[in-house]
This record gives structure tokens, sequence and C-alpha cells, in this order.
């Protein structure tokens, strides 16, 4: 028993990437998810389908995080599909596309679109799923942050500066929320090869995921499947007295 069944899941950052991973692992503990993005989720919509072998675990939905509105219809979505929303998977960034380097040449618009996305849009999502979550006495708010954001990444200041952002919303709302049973916690990856990884490092792809695995305790580039096993034990009702924190899935590169 994962403690997830029955539980109805929004997935933001869910047309690609460890977003759609998330979506079939909570589909295949019991969950049905709402999956929600800028680009189409079709694809995603189908990988639940073959996980699960039913095609009313999931739904696709447009989103951009940036917009209120964008984010209360995906929430709408969730309710009016599935009857509830217990879990909110905060997982859409902008990363891929931000051009790296060194921080004072960083570009301004960058840095504003960084934290639009990877700041705001955590918050706007908050803003609009804890109603339904209040609505249903509790639930799981689980935030992606980033091995960038506890070790600091270099040549990235926008991305790690968003991405620790993203751990105060977490500690801040988790202390608001405990009244309202709602538990907020953080998951914090290291580096996944993924197409976003891919588009960031570009042709340093592969040297970069070898040189952080060799800094790790646990010797190999974190897998997807890796993350989402951690996600599905947030979202479920065994960590239902954890809230607040940062969990590092790291393979032990940070160890404080
Ligand atoms: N891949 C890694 O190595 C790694 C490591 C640590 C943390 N992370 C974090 O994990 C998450 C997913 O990473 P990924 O590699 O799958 O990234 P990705 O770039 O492949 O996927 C991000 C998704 O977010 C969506 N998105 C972007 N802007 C949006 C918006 N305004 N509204 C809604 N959706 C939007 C994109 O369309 C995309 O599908 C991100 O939060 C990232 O920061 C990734």
């Amino acid at each position: 028993m994962s403690g997830v069944e029955g539980k109805v899941a929004i997935v933001t950052g869910a047309a690609r990437g460890l977003g759609r991973t998330y979506c079939s692992a909570l589909a295949r503990a019991g969950a049905t998810v709402v999956a929600a993005d800028v680009n189409a989720c079709d694809e995603t919509v189908a990988d639940v389908a073959r996980a699960t072998g039913a095609d009313d675990r999931a739904v696709a939905a447009h989103l951009d995080v940036t917009d209120i509105d964008s984010c209360r219809a995906s929430v709408a979505t969730a309710v009016e599909t599935f009857g509830r929303l217990d879990v909110l998977v905060n997982n859409a960034a902008l990363y891929a596309s931000l051009a790296s380097g060194p921080f004072d040449t960083l570009d301004e618009g960058e840095w504003d679109a960084a934290m639009a996305v990877n700041v705001t849009g955590v918050w706007n999502m908050c803003r609009a799923a804890v109603p339904a979550m209040r609505e249903v006495g509790g639930g799981s708010i689980i935030n992606i942050s980033s091995l960038a954001a506890v070790y600091g990444l270099p040549n990235a200041l926008h991305y790690t500066t968003s991405k620790a952002a993203v751990l105060g919303i977490t500690r801040g709302l988790a202390r608001e929320l405990g009244r309202d049973w709602i538990r907020v916690n953080a998951v914090a990856p290291s580096a996944v090869a993924t197409e976003g990884t891919r588009e960031f490092f570009g042709d340093d792809h592969e040297r970069v995921l070898g040189a952080i695995a060799k800094q790790q305790a646990l010797r190999r580039n974190l897998e997807p499947d890796d993350v989402a096993a951690t996600i599905v034990h947030l979202a479920g009702d065994g960590t239902r007295f954890v809230t607040g924190q940062t969990f590092m899935v790291d393979g032990g590169a940070v160890t404080t």
C-alpha cells in the first residue's frame, strides 16, 4: 500500500522530463492525475494509460503557472474531473532554455523569467490549490527544488536563486498551512539526464553529469524513477506527520 490510493494529484510541468515520470508513478501507486503544462501533455496521459492499463487515470490541462487564472483553472479541472484535490507537485520550471554564465553577465529578462516561473509560479499554484485542499481536510504540496540551491551551482545564479526561494516557500508555507493539515515539503534532486539537462548543459552534458556522480556517495547519476519514488512517498499517508522538510535525492552529494 502506497497510501496514495484514491488521491487526486496535479503535476505541473508534466509534458516531458521528470514531471512526466511523476504522473505515471503516482498513477501506478493509485492516484488519479492532472498532467498540466504550457505544452501538450497528451503523451504523458498516454504513458499513464500504458502504466495502469486504464484510460481514466489522467487528464491533460493547459497551464501557465505565471498566470493565477490559469492555475485556478487547472485546480478546477482536478475537482470537476476527479471530485477533489489532495496532492500538488510544483515541478514546472525554467532552466533548460536559460543561458548560463558568470553572475554579472546573466540577462535581466531571463533572470525575471526564472523568478516568474520558478518562484511566483509555485506561489500561484499554492494559492490556487489550497482552497480545494482545505475542502477535503488536508493535502500534500511537494515543491521541486534542486541540488543547485543547496550546493551552489556556478554560472546559473538565476536558476540557483530561484530554487533556493522554493525552499523558503516550503518552510514558510508549512508553518502557515499546518493548521489545515496541509503538508508542504521540498524535493531537491541532483542532475538527472532529461531533455532539460541536455539543453541546459549542451556539449558539456556528459562531462557535467559524470563530475556530479563522482562527488556523490552513491556513484551513479540519479534516474527519474529514483525521484518519483520520493514524490510518491511524500504524496501518501506514510508521511502524514512530515512537513517543512527538504528531501535531498542526490546520492549523498550533500550529507549535512
Ligand atoms: N533534470 C535535472 O537534472 C533536475 C535536477 C534538479 C532539479 N530539477 C527540477 O526538476 C523539475 C523538472 O526538471 P526537468 O529536467 O524534467 O525539466 P524540463 O525542462 O524537461 O521540464 C520542465 C517542464 O516545465 C514546463 N514549463 C515551463 N514553464 C512553464 C509554465 N510557465 N507553466 C507550466 N509549465 C511550464 C515545460 O514546458 C516543461 O515541460 C524542474 O523544476 C527542475 O528545476 C531537475
